[in-house]
């Protein structure tokens, strides 16, 4: 079931039911802010204080950081993130390709609004399978005649049930920035979360896992090369409206990206196609 509707201010979304999974993707950014499988708890952390208000990026699920992540490089005044996440999409394509996998296609295009920001032309596409797991694909047509840089985020959030039982493996000796001391490090062993964590890993392995106690989420990537690891724990959470203070203890960002040091080229008429799937397992004990 595919249905479309929409919050009491009119802001509207796409509603997914099938025999496996459920979700729901905003027209604003193409976010999926909501994917659960049947009988298993959400994989993707929403905000109980999210805003879902016209130019306000949805504090959880997936925001796209595009086609810059995190501060502009040369202007402070622009968005962070980029304009992807708060500009309205177009739905080109839903489709239930079997009863228990739902396809949904949005599009957003280059336009007068996005040029005063980014003077380019583009043609991005983010193709969403929900079934036994969740699969987020971008697209990003490059249909300028000059070519352009992108640095570009799939920013997901995840529900976790106790972030002190949390761990990410996948991420031994691989070497990363630290955005709060702005230093380099090497990762050893797998990477817990006791403190405020804004980190970008580079030439992460396609193969992630977050362990929350009894569950695992696997993130497998394809033609992503960083990994940002954050959570604003206790005292940034608190300077942020839409986030209760003490939800950092359920939720953790792992973003799948080409940032920092590690921004994409895509030529004049070429395609860049990048995304995640996410799979979440019940641990069997013993
Ligand atoms: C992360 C950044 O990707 O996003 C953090 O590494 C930032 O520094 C966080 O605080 C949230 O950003 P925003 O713009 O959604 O509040």
């Amino acid at each position: 079931m595919i249905e479309h509707k929409q919050k009491e201010n009119g802001f509207k979304y796409i509603e997914i039911k099938n025999e496996k999974a459920e979700a729901k993707i905003a027209l604003q950014g193409a976010h999926v802010f909501h994917y659960k499988e049947l009988g298993k708890p959400s994989v993707l952390w929403l905000s109980e204080l999210a805003y879902f208000e016209e130019g306000k990026a949805i504090r959880g699920g997936i925001p796209i950081c595009f086609p810059w992540f995190g501060k502009h490089k040369t202007d402070a005044t622009l968005a962070q993130h980029g304009f992807a996440r708060t500009a309205l999409w177009t739905l080109t394509l839903e489709e239930e390709i079997e009863s228990n996998t739902t396809h949904i296609q949005l599009q957003l295009l280059s336009d007068e609004k996005s040029k005063a920001l980014w003077n380019y032309e583009f043609d991005v596409r983010l193709d969403v399978v929900v079934g036994s797991e969740l699969s987020v694909t971008l697209s990003v047509h490059n249909t300028d005649s000059k070519p352009f840089e992108i640095t570009t985020a799939l920013h997901s959030y995840f529900n976790v049930s106790n972030i002190d039982e949390v761990l990410v493996k996948g991420l031994d000796n691989t070497s990363y920035y630290d955005a709060l001391d702005k230093m380099e490090y090497v990762q050893k062993g797998e990477v817990i979360i006791d403190k405020e964590v804004d980190r970008v890993y580079y030439d992460v392995p396609n193969n992630i896992e977050l362990h929350d106690g009894k569950r695992k989420v696997e993130l497998t990537q394809s033609n992503l090369n960083s990994l940002v690891v954050w959570n604003p724990w206790i005292e940034k959470s608190k300077q942020m409206a839409d986030m209760n203070n003490d939800a950092y203890k359920n939720m953790l960002c792992l973003e799948t990206g080409n940032i920092g040091r590690k921004p994409l080229t895509i030529e004049a008429n070429e395609r860049c196609v990048y995304g995640v799937v996410l799979k979440s397992y019940i641990v069997e004990e013993g």
